[in-house]
């Protein structure tokens, strides 16, 4: 069955047994992320949903178990936005969990104000970037002892807005711009698909970058009238009108990317509506930019991530 920009998480994963599947979802106390464990402990999955924050990630599983009496989830917390809480978070979830199947890197900042993580890292790229990247390192052995094992990575439309500047990812010598900064890291999200995908392919282990399309969720919270306005003239274009997403058509792509059979041993690639976007570097309806899948550009990317946060994967 074809999927596209109306289906739900429900659909796409309609007719999939999900039992004995481990999958941890970052950012799964909230939106997108919330869904999506709940979709897939819908479907028999043990899902562990990590935040930074104990008392969101009880109210969330209380949520997702009151809706999905069968549901097995689980909780653990640790902050993005810090390497010790990372690696603390790596660490107990190598204690408690015997594997992982699909890792889904779903947690993400949006336009906030200029602000750092606990590390220094500017608070945009370090939590959405840089955290997953630390925090993936620590959960690779686990991931390789899954079965037919993805990693997704929650990347966005908003990855046209810049590259990443590898001369300056942390806005030290340029004028902080809330959306150059928030494009930058969803550009990395993608260039770390094409990483990971290039690292590890060849231990089954098989990589997707997701726009999930446009939904309104606590994303938006650093957002006034006027930057919404402004966001949906940019992505609006003569031939395509913007049209949001409810919350489960918005989890649908990162779930299609998580099990379609269509996307086995195809990773490194970035999808949105369920389906493989093209290439195009002009359209502002869609596509993804050279930039962000660029093999030489993710290297760069990766080199300076290990560099940054002091975490080497020993692929
Ligand atoms: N909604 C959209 O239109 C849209 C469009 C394109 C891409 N996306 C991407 O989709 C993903 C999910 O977003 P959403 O719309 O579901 O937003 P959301 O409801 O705000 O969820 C974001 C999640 O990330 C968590 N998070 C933020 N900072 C964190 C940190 N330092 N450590 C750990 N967790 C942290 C949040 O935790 P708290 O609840 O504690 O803040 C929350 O659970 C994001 O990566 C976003 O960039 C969304």
């Amino acid at each position: 069955m074809a999927f596209g920009a109306q289906s739900t998480a429900d659909e796409v994963l309609g007719g999939h047994d999900l039992s004995g599947k481990t999958v941890l979802v970052t950012g799964g106390n909230s939106g997108l992320g919330r869904e999506t464990a709940r979709a897939m402990a819908a479907k028999g999955a043990n899902v562990v949903i990590a935040g930074r924050d104990q008392a969101k990630l009880d109210e969330a599983k209380a949520a997702i178990e009151a809706d999905v009496p069968s549901a097995r989830v689980e909780t653990i917390v640790g902050d993005l936005g810090s390497l010790e809480s990372i690696r603390a978070c790596g660490a107990e979830a190598n204690e408690r969990f015997d594997k992982i199947d699909i890792l889904i890197n779903n947690a993400g900042v949006m336009a906030c104000p200029q602000a750092q993580t606990s590390d220094g890292f500017e608070m945009q790229f370090g939590t959405n970037h840089l955290g997953h990247f630390a925090l993936t390192k620590h959960l690779i052995p686990l991931i390789e002892k899954g079965q037919n094992k993805r990693i997704v990575n929650l990347s966005s439309r908003g990855h046209h807005f810049a590259p990443v500047d590898l001369d300056d990812p942390n806005f030290e010598h340029r004028e902080y711009e809330k959306w150059a900064s928030y494009g930058q890291a969803k550009t990395a999200n993608i260039l770390f698909s094409v990483g990971l995908e290039q690292r590890f392919a060849d231990k089954g282990i098989h990589v997707y970058a997701v726009h999930p399309g446009g939904i309104q969720t606590n994303l938006g919270r650093h957002l006034t009238e006027q930057d919404i306005e402004a966001l949906l003239a940019r992505v609006t274009t003569s031939d395509s009108a913007f049209e949001w997403k409810t919350i489960p058509q918005g989890a649908a792509t990162t779930c299609w990317a998580a099990i379609s059979p269509e996307l086995e041993g195809k990773g490194g690639v970035y999808c949105e509506d369920c389906h493989v976007a093209e290439n195009d570097d002009e359209s502002s309806a869609g596509g993804v930019r050279s930039y962000a899948i660029d093999p030489d550009i993710a290297d760069q990317l990766w080199s300076i991530s290990e560099q940054m946060t002091g975490e080497s994967f020993s692929a």
